[in-house]
């Protein structure tokens, strides 16, 4: 079971992550739009899960595109990028996918429009492939981490539905469970969306995981009580110096596990740091809908007219994490060395 694949009727299939737990549904489309519009209301969400559709929503535009001159493709594939690319603005594994694409596209040697049309869709194939390689070696490394007997605190959702297969903190806990470590997992309910709750712990019901939901206030009573062995969460865009914006939430449980002194590890394919940008601070933090919070699922807490704000992400300093995990191994402090020497030793990215 993939979360993002190409069917034979050449369309983009997915599953709808805002019915999980409650039904398996796909969706499946034939026009990049929709895709783009299903990453901004998040049917598909997860910074690697979210970049692999966009690169099929590529290859759908090519194909949508009646143009029979390279010219003339690639002109509807810019306009195209630009849609996919303003559909959320925070995990850099979407705006990375696209212009990859893009350079795809512009390969001097493709020179018919239907040969870029194939090889858009041979790459997106690809990238999707990869993903689930990657994040197998990526919960390798990481797997080396736990111990027989862990408890391990876990934010958001960062397994195969946050992904194309496996996952990244969570397939790290998987591949330990897998291992035969006997483990257990406090999985935060993660709020507004709730993707701890309805999507971690769907997965580890399907997987066979040991794991309790906790509210998101309870980690600090956990770990004060000496439950928590190790702390782990995704990314979604990794700065030059080592800071991780994710999940909101994560910048207070890193805080807490120091304070603690419990490890806190970042878990993130290499494809979503961005050098480009010297520390979270200069990442756009993505504000949702303020119905998510007033009305989550559209369970009404509080009259539609009350104030309230919806930061999808934080940014977490890096000083406050014992390391990142990632394809090439886990790298240690000092980040942004660390992470400049990882990123040059890579051929090809994703
Ligand atoms: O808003 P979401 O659900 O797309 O946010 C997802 C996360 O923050 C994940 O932790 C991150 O994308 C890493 S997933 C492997």
């Amino acid at each position: 079971m993939r979360t993002v694949e190409w069917t034979d009727q050449n369309r983009v299939r997915m599953i709808d992550q805002r019915q999980v737990p409650w039904q398996l549904a796909y969706v499946e489309y034939d026009d990049y739009r929709m895709v783009a519009q299903a990453i901004a209301e998040m049917v598909v969400r997860g910074a690697p899960a979210i970049g692999v559709s966009a690169a099929f929503a590529m290859a759908l535009a090519g194909r949508q595109c009646p143009a029979l001159d390279v010219g003339s493709l690639l002109e509807y594939l810019e306009v195209a990028a630009v849609i996919l690319k303003k559909a959320r603005p925070t995990a850099v594994n979407l705006a990375w996918a696209v212009d990859h694409m893009m350079n795809v596209a512009r390969d001097e040697r493709l020179d018919r429009a239907d040969d870029i049309r194939a090889a858009l869709l041979a790459e997106a194939q690809h990238m999707a492939d990869q993903d689930v390689e990657i994040n197998k070696q990526i919960a390798q490394h990481g797997a080396t981490l736990i111990k027989n007997g862990d408890t391990i605190l876990h934010h958001c959702n960062t397994g195969m539905l946050a992904t194309v297969d496996y996952g990244t903190a969570l397939g790290v806990i998987r591949m330990a469970h897998e291992q035969g470590k006997r483990i257990h997992v406090l999985l935060d309910e993660t709020r507004p969306r709730l993707q701890g709750s309805r999507l971690s712990a769907w997965e580890c019901e399907q997987l066979n995981i040991s794991y309790d939901i906790i509210p998101d206030t309870a980690a600090g009573y956990y770990m004060r009580r000496g439950e928590i062995k190790l702390v782990m969460f995704g990314a979604d865009r990794v700065a030059a110096n080592g800071d991780v914006v994710n999940k909101v939430g994560s910048y207070q449980i890193a805080v807490l596990a120091r304070e603690n002194r419990i490890p806190c590890y970042s878990v993130f394919p290499t494809s979503t740091v961005d050098l480009a940008v010297p520390t979270g601070d200069h990442v756009p933090i993505e504000e949702r809908d303020l119905d998510e919070v007033r009305a989550p699922y559209g369970c009404s807490i509080v009259p539609d007219h009350y104030r309230a704000r919806n930061p999808a992400f934080d940014v977490t300093p890096q000083k406050y994490l014992s390391g990142l995990i990632t394809e090439c191994g886990i790298i240690l402090p000092p980040f942004g060395d660390n992470l400049r020497k990882t990123m040059r030793k890579i051929r090809r990215p994703i």
